[in-house]
């Protein structure tokens, strides 16, 4: 069973992707990222994104990371705080351990990418 079926798909995805971004625009170091950013949109395709990566449905048509990314001059603290962000977010929804260790290494992989 994929991770997207274990944990409850969409439904599950959706909500804690909501989680992360009310966290996310409340963090001072994260924030200001996304002071012009379309939430509504970024919102709707992270969740098919990480459905996606978590082998869910492919219906993910957004930009490839590093394209998404550019010019808004990531700093490497700002992806490490959305990092710790997110595994506290799934901590918080008993994601078990083995599981948050998977996310935070493929969300990792996606660092040199994102980082300015
Ligand atoms: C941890 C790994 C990350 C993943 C998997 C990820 C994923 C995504 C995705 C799927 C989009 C939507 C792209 C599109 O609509 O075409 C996006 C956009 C965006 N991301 Fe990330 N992201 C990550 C890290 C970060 C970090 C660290 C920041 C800032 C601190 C950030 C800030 C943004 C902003 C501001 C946008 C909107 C850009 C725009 O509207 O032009 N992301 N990201």
């Amino acid at each position: 069973m994929s991770l997207f079926e274990k944990y409850g798909g969409f439904a599950t995805i959706s909500k804690l992707v909501s989680e992360l971004y009310d966290e996310l625009i409340e963090n001072e170091i994260t924030a200001p990222y996304f002071d012009r950013a379309d939430l509504k949109s970024l919102m709707d395709h992270q969740v098919k994104f990480l459905s996606q990566a978590l082998g869910g449905p492919e219906q993910y048509t957004g930009r490839a990371m590093t394209a998404a990314h550019t010019g808004l001059k990531i700093s490497a603290p700002a992806f490490d705080e959305v990092a710790k962000t997110v595994q506290m977010v799934l901590e918080d929804n008993q994601v078990e351990e083995d599981d948050v260790t998977h996310i935070i290494g493929m969300l990792a992989s996606f660092k040199d990418d994102i980082v300015e």
